[in-house]
Protein backbone atom coordinates (compact mmCIF):
# COMPACT_ATOMS: atom_id res chain seq x y z
CA UNK A 1 0.00 0.00 0.00
CA UNK A 2 1.51 3.45 -1.13
CA UNK A 3 2.13 5.62 2.08
CA UNK A 4 0.53 8.86 2.06
CA UNK A 5 2.53 12.30 1.41
CA UNK A 6 1.26 16.08 1.89
CA UNK A 7 3.31 18.94 1.26
CA UNK A 8 2.67 22.82 1.45
CA UNK A 9 3.81 26.08 -0.37
CA UNK A 10 2.50 29.18 0.68
CA UNK A 11 -0.63 30.44 -0.50
CA UNK A 12 0.60 33.79 -1.86
CA UNK A 13 -0.93 37.34 -2.10
CA UNK A 14 -1.82 38.06 -5.62
CA UNK A 15 -0.74 41.82 -5.04
CA UNK A 16 1.70 41.88 -7.64
CA UNK A 17 3.44 39.57 -9.90
CA UNK A 18 5.37 36.96 -8.59
CA UNK A 19 8.73 37.09 -8.29
CA UNK A 20 11.94 35.29 -7.33
CA UNK A 21 11.19 34.62 -4.00
CA UNK A 22 7.78 32.71 -4.78
CA UNK A 23 9.46 30.74 -7.04
CA UNK A 24 12.18 30.00 -4.87
CA UNK A 25 9.55 28.46 -2.04
CA UNK A 26 7.87 26.76 -4.75
CA UNK A 27 10.74 25.18 -6.15
CA UNK A 28 12.22 23.81 -3.03
CA UNK A 29 8.73 21.90 -1.79
CA UNK A 30 8.09 20.79 -5.31
CA UNK A 31 11.94 18.85 -5.33
CA UNK A 32 10.70 17.02 -2.64
CA UNK A 33 6.92 15.94 -3.66
CA UNK A 34 8.93 15.06 -6.46
CA UNK A 35 11.18 13.14 -4.59
CA UNK A 36 8.38 11.70 -2.27
CA UNK A 37 6.99 10.27 -5.29
CA UNK A 38 10.72 8.56 -6.43
CA UNK A 39 10.33 6.67 -3.00
CA UNK A 40 6.96 6.05 -3.73
CA UNK A 41 4.74 7.78 -1.72
CA UNK A 42 0.82 9.03 -2.98
CA UNK A 43 1.77 12.45 -2.48
CA UNK A 44 -0.59 15.67 -2.70
CA UNK A 45 1.40 18.89 -3.34
CA UNK A 46 -0.61 21.86 -2.57
CA UNK A 47 -0.12 25.43 -3.73
CA UNK A 48 -2.33 28.57 -4.51
CA UNK A 49 -3.20 31.87 -3.51
CA UNK A 50 -3.68 34.22 -0.04
CA UNK A 51 -6.80 36.86 -1.55
CA UNK A 52 -8.65 38.38 1.08
CA UNK A 53 -7.60 40.98 3.98
CA UNK A 54 -6.69 44.84 3.49
CA UNK A 55 -4.07 44.61 1.25
CA UNK A 56 -5.16 43.33 -1.39
CA UNK A 57 -8.11 45.31 -1.00
CA UNK A 58 -6.01 48.48 -0.82
CA UNK A 59 -4.19 47.03 -4.29
CA UNK A 60 -7.22 46.04 -5.98
CA UNK A 61 -8.52 50.09 -5.13
CA UNK A 62 -5.42 51.26 -6.47
CA UNK A 63 -6.40 49.38 -9.88
CA UNK A 64 -9.76 51.11 -10.09
CA UNK A 65 -10.51 47.14 -9.60
CA UNK A 66 -13.29 44.94 -8.11
CA UNK A 67 -11.49 43.05 -5.66
CA UNK A 68 -12.50 39.64 -6.83
CA UNK A 69 -11.56 40.74 -10.94
CA UNK A 70 -8.43 41.97 -9.67
CA UNK A 71 -7.41 38.58 -7.86
CA UNK A 72 -9.02 36.63 -10.79
CA UNK A 73 -6.40 38.29 -13.30
CA UNK A 74 -3.46 38.17 -10.61
CA UNK A 75 -3.95 34.61 -9.43
CA UNK A 76 -3.95 33.46 -13.15
CA UNK A 77 -0.26 34.68 -13.00
CA UNK A 78 0.85 32.38 -10.15
CA UNK A 79 -1.29 29.63 -11.65
CA UNK A 80 1.15 29.73 -14.74
CA UNK A 81 3.88 30.28 -12.89
CA UNK A 82 3.24 26.82 -11.52
CA UNK A 83 3.61 25.58 -15.24
CA UNK A 84 6.52 27.71 -16.27
CA UNK A 85 8.63 26.42 -13.21
CA UNK A 86 7.76 22.95 -13.80
CA UNK A 87 5.84 22.58 -10.37
CA UNK A 88 4.08 18.95 -10.17
CA UNK A 89 1.61 20.64 -8.21
CA UNK A 90 -1.80 18.29 -7.77
CA UNK A 91 -4.08 21.22 -7.08
CA UNK A 92 -3.96 24.83 -6.63
CA UNK A 93 -6.40 26.43 -4.35
CA UNK A 94 -7.95 30.10 -3.78
CA UNK A 95 -9.03 31.52 -0.84
CA UNK A 96 -11.62 33.20 -2.52
CA UNK A 97 -13.25 29.83 -3.84
CA UNK A 98 -16.28 28.11 -2.42
CA UNK A 99 -14.66 25.05 -0.79
CA UNK A 100 -12.46 27.03 0.91
CA UNK A 101 -15.05 29.48 2.57
CA UNK A 102 -17.33 26.63 3.85
CA UNK A 103 -14.11 24.85 5.56
CA UNK A 104 -13.00 28.79 7.35
CA UNK A 105 -16.73 29.02 8.63
CA UNK A 106 -16.66 25.74 10.17
CA UNK A 107 -13.27 26.68 11.88
CA UNK A 108 -14.85 29.72 13.46
CA UNK A 109 -17.73 27.95 14.57
CA UNK A 110 -15.58 24.80 15.89
CA UNK A 111 -13.53 27.56 18.10
CA UNK A 112 -16.56 29.65 19.00
CA UNK A 113 -18.42 26.54 20.34
CA UNK A 114 -14.56 25.65 22.07
CA UNK A 115 -15.07 28.76 24.01
CA UNK A 116 -11.65 30.56 22.21
CA UNK A 117 -13.18 33.17 20.89
CA UNK A 118 -14.86 36.44 22.83
CA UNK A 119 -15.43 40.20 21.82
CA UNK A 120 -13.12 42.95 22.56
CA UNK A 121 -11.15 46.18 21.11
CA UNK A 122 -8.20 45.95 19.67
CA UNK A 123 -5.86 49.11 19.86
CA UNK A 124 -2.19 48.53 19.19
CA UNK A 125 -0.04 48.61 15.60
CA UNK A 126 -1.11 47.16 12.51
CA UNK A 127 1.27 46.19 9.46
CA UNK A 128 -1.17 46.12 6.41
CA UNK A 129 1.89 44.74 4.22
CA UNK A 130 2.39 41.82 6.67
CA UNK A 131 -1.59 41.96 7.45
CA UNK A 132 0.52 41.07 11.14
CA UNK A 133 -0.46 42.57 14.77
CA UNK A 134 2.49 43.83 16.35
CA UNK A 135 3.91 45.03 20.04
CA UNK A 136 5.69 48.01 21.10
CA UNK A 137 9.03 46.49 21.41
CA UNK A 138 8.40 44.84 18.10
CA UNK A 139 7.92 48.24 16.11
CA UNK A 140 10.86 51.09 15.88
CA UNK A 141 11.24 54.50 14.27
CA UNK A 142 12.64 55.18 10.89
CA UNK A 143 12.63 58.61 9.46
CA UNK A 144 9.45 59.58 11.70
CA UNK A 145 7.76 56.87 10.71
CA UNK A 146 6.63 53.68 12.67
CA UNK A 147 7.74 50.38 11.39
CA UNK A 148 8.11 46.58 12.54
CA UNK A 149 11.42 45.68 13.22
CA UNK A 150 11.71 42.19 11.58
CA UNK A 151 10.11 42.70 8.09
CA UNK A 152 10.44 46.90 8.01
CA UNK A 153 7.30 47.39 7.04
CA UNK A 154 4.85 50.31 8.37
CA UNK A 155 2.72 49.55 10.56
CA UNK A 156 -0.47 52.05 11.63
CA UNK A 157 -2.07 52.89 14.72
CA UNK A 158 -5.51 50.45 15.41
CA UNK A 159 -8.70 50.72 17.15
CA UNK A 160 -11.75 48.86 16.36
CA UNK A 161 -14.08 46.57 18.15
CA UNK A 162 -12.48 42.77 17.52
CA UNK A 163 -12.96 39.03 18.07
CA UNK A 164 -10.24 37.62 19.98
CA UNK A 165 -8.56 34.03 20.13
CA UNK A 166 -7.44 33.30 23.06
CA UNK A 167 -4.15 32.41 22.45
CA UNK A 168 -2.95 33.09 25.98
CA UNK A 169 -4.38 30.18 26.89
CA UNK A 170 -2.36 28.13 24.63
CA UNK A 171 1.15 28.90 25.60
CA UNK A 172 1.78 26.35 27.99
CA UNK A 173 0.37 23.49 25.70
CA UNK A 174 2.65 25.28 22.62
CA UNK A 175 5.25 24.46 24.49
CA UNK A 176 4.77 20.77 25.43
CA UNK A 177 4.17 20.60 21.62
CA UNK A 178 7.28 21.59 21.03
CA UNK A 179 9.09 19.23 23.40
CA UNK A 180 7.68 15.91 22.19
CA UNK A 181 7.95 17.06 18.34
CA UNK A 182 11.54 18.01 18.36
CA UNK A 183 10.85 17.87 14.37
CA UNK A 184 8.24 19.98 13.95
CA UNK A 185 10.12 23.70 13.62
CA UNK A 186 12.63 23.25 11.85
CA UNK A 187 15.71 24.67 10.98
CA UNK A 188 16.73 24.30 14.37
CA UNK A 189 17.99 28.28 14.75
CA UNK A 190 14.32 28.90 14.12
CA UNK A 191 12.93 26.46 16.63
CA UNK A 192 14.70 28.24 19.18
CA UNK A 193 12.95 32.27 18.14
CA UNK A 194 9.45 30.48 18.00
CA UNK A 195 10.22 28.84 21.57
CA UNK A 196 11.95 31.96 23.01
CA UNK A 197 8.70 33.74 22.30
CA UNK A 198 6.40 31.67 23.26
CA UNK A 199 8.05 31.69 26.55
CA UNK A 200 7.62 35.26 27.17
CA UNK A 201 3.81 34.66 27.34
CA UNK A 202 1.33 34.58 24.49
CA UNK A 203 -1.55 37.69 24.06
CA UNK A 204 -4.74 37.12 22.55
CA UNK A 205 -4.70 37.29 19.13
CA UNK A 206 -7.48 40.03 17.01
CA UNK A 207 -9.26 37.89 14.92
CA UNK A 208 -11.65 39.99 12.72
CA UNK A 209 -11.60 43.18 11.37
CA UNK A 210 -14.15 45.38 10.85
CA UNK A 211 -12.25 48.63 9.17
CA UNK A 212 -12.80 47.46 5.40
CA UNK A 213 -15.09 44.53 4.02
CA UNK A 214 -12.83 42.37 1.74
CA UNK A 215 -13.26 38.74 3.61
CA UNK A 216 -15.07 36.20 5.08
CA UNK A 217 -18.37 37.53 7.34
CA UNK A 218 -17.96 36.59 10.97
CA UNK A 219 -21.22 34.14 11.26
CA UNK A 220 -23.64 36.30 12.92
CA UNK A 221 -22.02 39.26 12.84
CA UNK A 222 -21.41 40.15 9.43
CA UNK A 223 -19.74 43.59 10.33
CA UNK A 224 -16.81 42.04 11.05
CA UNK A 225 -14.33 40.09 8.30
CA UNK A 226 -11.91 37.12 9.92
CA UNK A 227 -8.52 38.08 9.87
CA UNK A 228 -6.81 37.15 6.58
CA UNK A 229 -4.28 34.73 8.66
CA UNK A 230 -7.10 32.56 10.24
CA UNK A 231 -8.61 32.62 7.10
CA UNK A 232 -5.31 31.57 4.93
CA UNK A 233 -3.85 29.00 7.12
CA UNK A 234 -7.49 27.41 6.88
CA UNK A 235 -6.26 26.21 2.88
CA UNK A 236 -4.64 23.22 4.19
CA UNK A 237 -7.45 21.46 4.76
CA UNK A 238 -10.08 22.92 2.46
CA UNK A 239 -7.88 21.66 0.12
CA UNK A 240 -8.58 18.11 1.81
CA UNK A 241 -12.49 18.72 1.46
CA UNK A 242 -12.68 19.71 5.73
CA UNK A 243 -14.94 19.84 7.15
CA UNK A 244 -15.54 16.50 5.99
CA UNK A 245 -13.64 15.05 8.08
CA UNK A 246 -14.28 11.57 6.67
CA UNK A 247 -13.48 12.26 3.03
CA UNK A 248 -10.75 10.09 1.76
CA UNK A 249 -8.84 12.81 0.60
CA UNK A 250 -8.88 14.54 4.61
CA UNK A 251 -8.12 11.05 6.34
CA UNK A 252 -5.26 9.94 3.50
CA UNK A 253 -3.14 13.40 4.21
CA UNK A 254 -3.88 15.07 7.11
CA UNK A 255 -1.78 15.90 9.48
CA UNK A 256 -0.15 17.61 6.69
CA UNK A 257 4.02 16.22 6.33
CA UNK A 258 5.23 19.33 5.67
CA UNK A 259 4.25 23.10 5.11
CA UNK A 260 7.18 24.40 3.43
CA UNK A 261 7.42 28.35 3.97
CA UNK A 262 9.71 31.33 3.96
CA UNK A 263 10.74 32.57 7.94
CA UNK A 264 8.94 36.01 7.31
CA UNK A 265 5.63 33.77 7.92
CA UNK A 266 6.89 31.44 10.73
CA UNK A 267 5.23 32.62 13.61
CA UNK A 268 1.82 32.28 11.92
CA UNK A 269 2.80 28.47 10.99
CA UNK A 270 4.58 27.56 14.24
CA UNK A 271 2.35 29.06 16.77
CA UNK A 272 -1.11 30.35 15.26
CA UNK A 273 -1.94 27.31 13.33
CA UNK A 274 -1.31 24.79 15.80
CA UNK A 275 -2.92 26.63 18.50
CA UNK A 276 -6.05 27.11 16.40
CA UNK A 277 -6.20 23.62 15.75
CA UNK A 278 -5.33 22.43 18.67
CA UNK A 279 -8.44 24.40 20.15
CA UNK A 280 -10.51 23.39 17.48
CA UNK A 281 -9.60 19.51 18.28
CA UNK A 282 -7.57 18.65 14.95
CA UNK A 283 -4.64 17.40 14.56
CA UNK A 284 -1.53 19.19 14.09
CA UNK A 285 0.81 19.07 10.78
CA UNK A 286 3.96 17.08 11.31
CA UNK A 287 6.71 19.80 10.03
CA UNK A 288 6.94 23.85 9.16
CA UNK A 289 9.73 24.39 7.47
CA UNK A 290 10.98 28.10 7.40
CA UNK A 291 13.42 28.54 4.57
CA UNK A 292 16.07 32.03 4.41
CA UNK A 293 15.30 34.71 2.60
CA UNK A 294 16.81 35.00 -1.32
CA UNK A 295 18.81 37.86 -1.41
CA UNK A 296 20.15 39.75 -4.78
CA UNK A 297 23.80 40.99 -4.85
CA UNK A 298 23.69 40.83 -0.68
CA UNK A 299 20.83 43.12 -0.58
CA UNK A 300 16.51 41.96 0.15
CA UNK A 301 15.17 41.98 -3.23
CA UNK A 302 13.10 45.58 -3.51
CA UNK A 303 11.82 47.56 -6.13
CA UNK A 304 13.19 50.52 -5.03
CA UNK A 305 16.53 49.11 -4.94
CA UNK A 306 15.66 47.65 -8.37
CA UNK A 307 17.86 44.39 -7.49
CA UNK A 308 14.97 42.34 -8.27
CA UNK A 309 15.59 39.18 -10.72
CA UNK A 310 12.65 38.05 -12.41
CA UNK A 311 12.30 34.74 -12.66
CA UNK A 312 10.37 34.77 -15.72
CA UNK A 313 13.03 36.41 -17.70
CA UNK A 314 15.74 34.50 -16.52
CA UNK A 315 13.81 31.37 -17.65
CA UNK A 316 13.46 32.43 -20.97
CA UNK A 317 16.93 33.47 -20.84
CA UNK A 318 18.61 29.92 -19.30
CA UNK A 319 15.91 27.39 -18.74
CA UNK A 320 13.84 26.58 -16.39
CA UNK A 321 15.93 23.40 -15.18
CA UNK A 322 18.85 25.66 -15.08
CA UNK A 323 17.02 28.01 -12.70
CA UNK A 324 15.93 25.31 -10.18
CA UNK A 325 19.20 23.58 -10.10
CA UNK A 326 21.03 27.41 -9.80
CA UNK A 327 18.72 28.59 -6.72
CA UNK A 328 18.74 25.33 -4.51
CA UNK A 329 22.27 24.57 -5.11
CA UNK A 330 23.57 27.80 -4.30
CA UNK A 331 21.29 28.91 -1.66
CA UNK A 332 21.14 26.58 1.46
CA UNK A 333 17.87 25.92 2.21
CA UNK A 334 17.57 26.83 5.86
CA UNK A 335 19.77 30.40 5.78
CA UNK A 336 19.29 33.82 3.66
CA UNK A 337 21.53 33.36 0.61
CA UNK A 338 22.50 35.73 -2.88
CA UNK A 339 21.94 35.29 -6.14
CA UNK A 340 23.41 36.71 -9.14
CA UNK A 341 23.20 36.32 -13.10
CA UNK A 342 26.81 35.66 -12.49
CA UNK A 343 26.92 32.81 -10.59
CA UNK A 344 24.22 31.44 -12.57
CA UNK A 345 26.31 31.49 -15.26
CA UNK A 346 29.30 29.93 -13.74
CA UNK A 347 27.12 27.24 -11.99
CA UNK A 348 25.00 25.94 -15.25
CA UNK A 349 28.71 26.02 -16.77
CA UNK A 350 30.30 24.15 -14.22
CA UNK A 351 27.78 21.89 -13.05
CA UNK A 352 24.89 21.24 -15.63
CA UNK A 353 27.22 21.69 -18.93
CA UNK A 354 30.35 20.61 -18.21
CA UNK A 355 30.06 18.19 -15.61
CA UNK A 356 26.83 15.96 -15.83
CA UNK A 357 25.69 17.06 -19.36
CA UNK A 358 29.42 16.45 -20.81
CA UNK A 359 29.25 13.12 -19.10
CA UNK A 360 25.97 12.21 -20.87
CA UNK A 361 26.91 13.34 -24.51
CA UNK A 362 30.71 12.19 -23.88
CA UNK A 363 29.42 8.52 -23.36
CA UNK A 364 26.20 8.51 -25.51
CA UNK A 365 28.37 9.50 -28.64
CA UNK A 366 30.91 6.83 -27.81
CA UNK A 367 27.94 4.25 -27.56
CA UNK A 368 26.86 5.07 -30.66
CA UNK A 369 30.04 5.05 -32.63
CA UNK A 370 31.59 2.32 -31.35
CA UNK A 371 28.93 -0.02 -30.16
CA UNK A 372 26.13 0.02 -32.70
CA UNK A 373 24.20 3.15 -30.71
CA UNK A 374 22.92 -0.07 -27.56
CA UNK A 375 24.08 -0.35 -24.21
CA UNK A 376 26.45 -3.06 -23.95
CA UNK A 377 25.28 -5.51 -21.14
CA UNK A 378 28.40 -6.84 -18.72
CA UNK A 379 28.39 -8.82 -15.78
CA UNK A 380 32.30 -8.47 -16.11
CA UNK A 381 33.10 -5.56 -13.76
CA UNK A 382 36.38 -5.60 -12.30
CA UNK A 383 36.86 -3.73 -8.88
CA UNK A 384 37.00 -0.16 -10.16
CA UNK A 385 33.81 -0.75 -11.81
CA UNK A 386 32.02 -1.93 -8.76
CA UNK A 387 33.64 0.90 -6.64
CA UNK A 388 31.86 3.57 -8.76
CA UNK A 389 28.58 2.23 -8.41
CA UNK A 390 28.70 0.82 -4.64
CA UNK A 391 29.65 4.17 -3.84
CA UNK A 392 26.82 5.52 -4.55
CA UNK A 393 24.36 2.71 -3.88
CA UNK A 394 25.98 2.46 -0.60
CA UNK A 395 24.90 6.22 0.10
CA UNK A 396 21.14 5.63 -1.11
CA UNK A 397 19.74 5.45 2.48
CA UNK A 398 22.59 8.47 3.32
CA UNK A 399 20.63 10.37 0.78
CA UNK A 400 16.98 9.84 1.26
CA UNK A 401 17.34 10.74 5.24
CA UNK A 402 18.98 14.05 4.40
CA UNK A 403 15.98 14.99 2.00
CA UNK A 404 13.57 13.58 4.61
CA UNK A 405 15.63 16.19 7.07
CA UNK A 406 15.26 19.42 4.06
CA UNK A 407 18.89 18.89 3.14
CA UNK A 408 18.61 19.78 0.37
CA UNK A 409 21.99 21.34 -0.45
CA UNK A 410 23.85 18.15 1.59
CA UNK A 411 21.79 16.30 -1.26
CA UNK A 412 22.71 17.89 -4.29
CA UNK A 413 26.37 18.15 -3.41
CA UNK A 414 26.49 14.49 -2.85
CA UNK A 415 24.99 13.81 -6.34
CA UNK A 416 27.09 16.35 -8.25
CA UNK A 417 30.04 14.57 -6.46
CA UNK A 418 28.73 11.38 -8.42
CA UNK A 419 28.51 13.09 -11.90
CA UNK A 420 32.35 14.38 -11.14
CA UNK A 421 33.77 11.04 -9.87
CA UNK A 422 31.71 9.41 -13.04
CA UNK A 423 33.66 11.85 -15.31
CA UNK A 424 37.22 11.06 -14.15
CA UNK A 425 36.14 7.26 -14.31
CA UNK A 426 35.53 7.45 -17.63
CA UNK A 427 38.59 9.53 -18.67
CA UNK A 428 40.84 7.42 -16.32
CA UNK A 429 39.04 3.97 -17.60
CA UNK A 430 39.78 5.03 -21.61
CA UNK A 431 37.55 2.65 -22.96
CA UNK A 432 38.63 3.91 -26.60
CA UNK A 433 42.60 2.35 -25.94
CA UNK A 434 40.82 -1.24 -25.35
CA UNK A 435 38.05 -0.95 -28.20
CA UNK A 436 40.58 -2.96 -30.05
CA UNK A 437 42.66 -5.72 -27.71
CA UNK A 438 39.82 -6.42 -25.23
CA UNK A 439 36.47 -5.33 -26.44
CA UNK A 440 34.64 -6.91 -23.40
CA UNK A 441 36.53 -4.68 -20.92
CA UNK A 442 34.91 -1.79 -22.90
CA UNK A 443 31.60 -3.64 -22.72
CA UNK A 444 32.35 -3.94 -18.97
CA UNK A 445 32.89 0.57 -18.65
CA UNK A 446 30.18 1.34 -20.74
CA UNK A 447 27.92 -0.69 -19.07
CA UNK A 448 29.11 0.59 -16.01
CA UNK A 449 29.12 4.31 -16.53
CA UNK A 450 25.57 4.06 -18.57
CA UNK A 451 24.39 2.41 -15.45
CA UNK A 452 25.85 4.80 -13.07
CA UNK A 453 24.36 8.20 -15.46
CA UNK A 454 20.92 6.36 -14.84
CA UNK A 455 21.22 6.35 -11.08
CA UNK A 456 22.41 9.75 -11.05
CA UNK A 457 19.57 10.69 -13.57
CA UNK A 458 17.50 9.31 -11.23
CA UNK A 459 18.76 11.34 -8.18
CA UNK A 460 18.79 14.68 -10.15
CA UNK A 461 15.28 13.94 -11.54
CA UNK A 462 13.53 16.19 -9.03
CA UNK A 463 16.03 18.87 -9.27
CA UNK A 464 16.00 18.61 -13.11
CA UNK A 465 12.87 17.06 -14.27
CA UNK A 466 13.38 18.16 -17.97
CA UNK A 467 16.95 17.30 -18.68
CA UNK A 468 17.19 14.02 -16.60
CA UNK A 469 13.75 12.42 -18.58
CA UNK A 470 15.58 12.93 -21.45
CA UNK A 471 18.52 11.39 -21.03
CA UNK A 472 16.42 8.15 -19.49
CA UNK A 473 14.28 8.37 -22.22
CA UNK A 474 17.16 8.16 -24.44
CA UNK A 475 18.40 5.09 -22.74
CA UNK A 476 14.70 3.53 -22.89
CA UNK A 477 14.05 3.91 -19.38
CA UNK A 478 10.34 4.65 -18.98
CA UNK A 479 10.06 7.77 -16.54
CA UNK A 480 6.88 7.61 -15.52
CA UNK A 481 8.28 4.32 -13.18
CA UNK A 482 11.72 5.57 -12.36
CA UNK A 483 11.77 5.03 -8.64
CA UNK A 484 14.52 5.14 -6.13
CA UNK A 485 14.90 1.61 -5.74
CA UNK A 486 15.51 1.00 -9.24
CA UNK A 487 18.87 2.11 -8.35
CA UNK A 488 19.45 -0.86 -7.08
CA UNK A 489 18.56 -2.79 -10.59
CA UNK A 490 21.25 -3.19 -12.90
CA UNK A 491 18.56 -5.06 -14.98
CA UNK A 492 16.40 -2.43 -16.34
CA UNK A 493 19.23 -1.41 -19.03
CA UNK A 494 17.67 -1.96 -22.74
CA UNK A 495 20.65 -3.40 -24.46
CA UNK A 496 18.41 -4.44 -27.93
CA UNK A 497 16.62 -0.78 -28.57
CA UNK A 498 19.29 1.82 -29.75
CA UNK A 499 19.47 4.70 -27.90
CA UNK A 500 17.63 7.87 -28.63
CA UNK A 501 18.58 10.72 -30.12
CA UNK A 502 20.45 12.83 -27.49
CA UNK A 503 19.74 17.04 -27.98
CA UNK A 504 22.10 19.09 -26.14
CA UNK A 505 21.05 19.68 -22.68
CA UNK A 506 22.92 22.57 -21.37
CA UNK A 507 24.37 25.12 -23.80
CA UNK A 508 27.34 27.00 -22.36
CA UNK A 509 26.55 30.61 -21.41
CA UNK A 510 29.32 32.58 -22.96
CA UNK A 511 30.64 36.03 -21.10
CA UNK A 512 28.19 38.28 -23.42
CA UNK A 513 25.57 36.41 -22.24
O1 LIG B 1 2.99 35.82 3.27
N1 LIG B 1 13.21 34.84 -0.42
O2 LIG B 1 2.28 35.66 1.08
P1 LIG B 1 3.49 36.37 0.30
C1 LIG B 1 12.65 33.65 -0.19
N2 LIG B 1 -0.13 35.07 1.85
N3 LIG B 1 11.33 33.44 -0.14
C2 LIG B 1 10.53 34.48 -0.36
C3 LIG B 1 11.04 35.77 -0.61
C4 LIG B 1 12.46 35.93 -0.65
N4 LIG B 1 13.06 37.10 -0.92
N5 LIG B 1 10.00 36.59 -0.77
C5 LIG B 1 8.88 35.83 -0.63
C6 LIG B 1 2.15 35.54 2.44
N6 LIG B 1 9.19 34.56 -0.39
C7 LIG B 1 0.85 34.89 2.86
C8 LIG B 1 1.09 33.43 3.13
S1 LIG B 1 0.29 30.97 3.87
C9 LIG B 1 -1.05 30.34 4.64
C10 LIG B 1 -0.10 32.66 3.59
C11 LIG B 1 8.27 33.43 -0.23
O3 LIG B 1 3.00 36.55 -1.09
C12 LIG B 1 8.40 32.80 1.15
O4 LIG B 1 7.88 31.50 1.10
O5 LIG B 1 3.97 37.55 1.03
C13 LIG B 1 7.47 33.68 1.95
O6 LIG B 1 7.09 33.06 3.15
C14 LIG B 1 6.32 33.82 1.00
O7 LIG B 1 6.94 33.92 -0.29
C15 LIG B 1 5.47 35.04 1.30
O8 LIG B 1 4.60 35.23 0.24
MG1 LIG C 1 4.97 38.94 2.19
Amino acid sequence: MAKNFYITTPIYYPSGKPHMGHAYSSIVADIFARFKRLEGFNVLFLTGTDEHGQKIQKEAKKNNKDPKIFCDEISQTFRSLTRTLNLSNDDFIRTTEQRHYKSVIEIWNKLVSSGDIYLDKYSGWYSVSDEAFYDDDEIEDKNGKKISKSSGSLVEWVEEESYFFKLSAWSNKLLEFYKKNPNFILPESRKNEVVRFVEKGLKDLSISRTSFTWGIPVPKNEKHVIYVWLDALTNYISALNFPNTEDKKYKDFWPADVHIIGKDILRFHAVFWPAFLLAAKLPVPKKVFGHGWILSDDKKMSKSLGNILDPLEIIDKYGIDQLRYYLVKEVSLGNDGSISLENLKNCINNDLANNYGNLCQRVFSFVKKNCDNKIPISSKLNNSDKKLLDNLKNSLPKLISLMNNQELNEYIKKVVGFSFDANKYFNDSEPWAVKKKDPERMNAILFTIVEQIKNISILLNPIIPNATNKVLNMINIPVENIRIDKIKDENILNNKKELGNLEILFNKIEDDN
